[in-house]
């Protein structure tokens, strides 16, 4: 239901400011110490980050905040934040992960949005590009970041449904920012990108995809599949999300308010989505057992939990032969 805010008064303000509105922050200005992201809890979910999907250690072993772990270009934030991943990260499953999602109210999955966020690694702790990596996806991996696979491992590579659609060179010690250009009506993606200050230019035409979230399965972190003991370390800033028209400074999108009772307009639901194209999972293990649950992993290499899905979702080869879903 349309709220009482009409599209066209909803686009003429929009065309009145520079860029679009961003609808939720994902600064890490709010956040003092890492110790404030243990604020949020199932039993209460307060904060701009949901906070649970990591190891069993102290939070202050995965996160780390700090002016230096920003794009400088970024003048918006006043620190960056530094994502660890190693052994003891495992949830889950035997995924090492350390991701943060949005908490909020709004609706992140309607009209046409642009999911911001700068993303770097250095020398001391690099990713291992002998791994796969998922970084900065969905649950349904309509778009996402991987690093670590085929046709070039040392390259981040954009995928749109687990194909490759675009890469760059990851280069230690330089930022690259970003933006999924994700039209939740039309449902289509595409990709913004640049490097250090620059401007973001559209870097990848909207194709095709399955876009849809729930608001709560953006994943503002990383995934490494599977097991090694080795650290790495990675750096995150600039994340936001912005309704058209799309801000393209590195560091002014945060800067723009939301407007006022913007919040009530969050109005239709996600449109309905078809399935990803699945692959049976050949099980190698009896059917009997528990059935996995939504997103749940249901099979991959190394993987010992259940292999059958809850009704009505199917096994589906999100990462084969790694990780199978359910979907
Ligand atoms: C976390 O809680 C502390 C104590 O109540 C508060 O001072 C701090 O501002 C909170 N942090 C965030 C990010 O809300
Ligand atoms: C970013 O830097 C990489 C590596 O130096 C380069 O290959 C790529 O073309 C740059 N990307 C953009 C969007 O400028």
């Amino acid at each position: 239901m349309i709220g009482r805010v009409t599209v066209a008064s909803l686009l003429a303000f929009a065309s009145a400011v520079r860029g679009g509105t961003t609808i939720w922050d994902g600064s890490f200005n709010p956040f003092t110490t890492v110790a404030d992201f243990d604020n949020w809890s199932w039993a209460n979910e307060v904060g701009t980050y949901q906070w649970y999907i990591h190891g069993s250690e102290p939070t202050s072993h995965y996160l780390a905040l700090d002016p230096s772990y920003k794009n400088p270009a970024d003048t918006a934030e006043t620190h960056g934040l530094r994502i660890t991943i190693d052994s003891t990260a495992t949830w889950n499953s035997n995924m090492e992960r350390a991701e943060l999602i949005p908490q909020t109210t709004q609706n992140l999955g309607t009209g046409n949005l642009f999911y911001h966020f700068s993303l770097m690694h250095d020398d001391t702790s690099p990713p291992d590009s002998t791994l796969e990596h998922q970084i900065f996806f969905f649950e349904s991996h309509f778009t996402e970041l991987k690093y670590g696979v085929a046709p070039n491992p040392t390259n981040l590579e954009w995928h749109v449904s687990s194909q490759p659609q675009w890469s760059t060179p990851f280069v230690a010690g330089q930022w690259y920012n970003f933006a999924y250009d994700i039209d939740f009506s039309a449902e289509t993606v595409g990709l913004w990108a640049s490097n250090g200050s620059a401007p973001l230019t559209k870097v990848a035409n909207n194709i095709a995809a399955s876009t849809s979230t729930n608001s709560e399965d953006f994943h503002v972190g990383i995934l490494r599949i599977v097991n090694t003991p080795t650290p790495e370390t990675w750096y995150v800033s600039g994340v936001y999300i912005e309704s058209g028209p799309i801000t393209t400074a590195i560091g002014s999108g945060t800067s723009s308010p939301a407007p006022p009772g913007s919040t009530s307009v969050t109005p239709t639901t996600p449109p309905t989505s078809t399935v990803p194209v699945s692959t049976p999972v050949s099980s190698t293990t009896s059917a009997s057992g528990p059935a996995q649950s939504q997103w749940g992993q249901c099979g991959g290499t190394g993987y010992t939990g259940p292999t059958v899905c809850a009704s009505p979702f199917t096994c589906t080869a999100v990462s084969p032969p790694y990780y199978y879903q359910c979907q």
